[in-house]
């Protein structure tokens, strides 16, 4: 399975670096790009990530009201929302996209919504539109 975790460079990559030099383990199938903030994030960067092979996708920004661009986070959650509805019509399982806040501190809830997503995209199988490539 094959994830793709958007983060913004503040708290979401601050996380997931920190996770990195704790030592915690998680899936070695995630590519972590960095956004400047979550609020830069598009639909399409979504169904980008989705149509070029990616199982699943985790947007990872600030907590809510901690944005260091003050709404981008709240911004990139209508913009999941939006990408969730899209992926509906077009016949894709809208949970194969997820948001989550943090705090840079909190290596472990990183962790543990990739593991989560994991779980879940596992439990649906591949994305049918790689089943397609196959
Ligand atoms: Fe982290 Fe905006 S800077 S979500």
């Amino acid at each position: 399975m094959k994830l793709v975790a958007l983060t913004c460079s503040f708290c979401g990559y601050a996380a997931t670096d920190l996770a990195g030099l704790q030592g915690m383990k998680y899936s070695s199938d995630v590519t972590i790009i960095r956004l400047p903030c979550t609020g830069r994030l598009d639909v399409k960067h979504v169904l980008q990530a989705v149509r070029m092979g990616a199982d699943g996708v985790l947007v990872v920004g600030c907590l809510e009201g901690n944005c260091n661009y003050q709404y981008g986070n709240l911004e990139a959650r209508k913009r999941v929302e939006q990408a969730k509805g899209i992926m509906k019509e077009i016949g894709l399982e809208p949970e194969r996209v997820e948001m989550v806040n943090l705090a840079s501190n909190q290596p472990w809830r990183f962790v543990q919504a990739v593991e989560d997503m994991y779980v879940k995209v596992e439990r649906m199988g591949p994305s049918p539109l790689n089943k397609v490539r196959r």
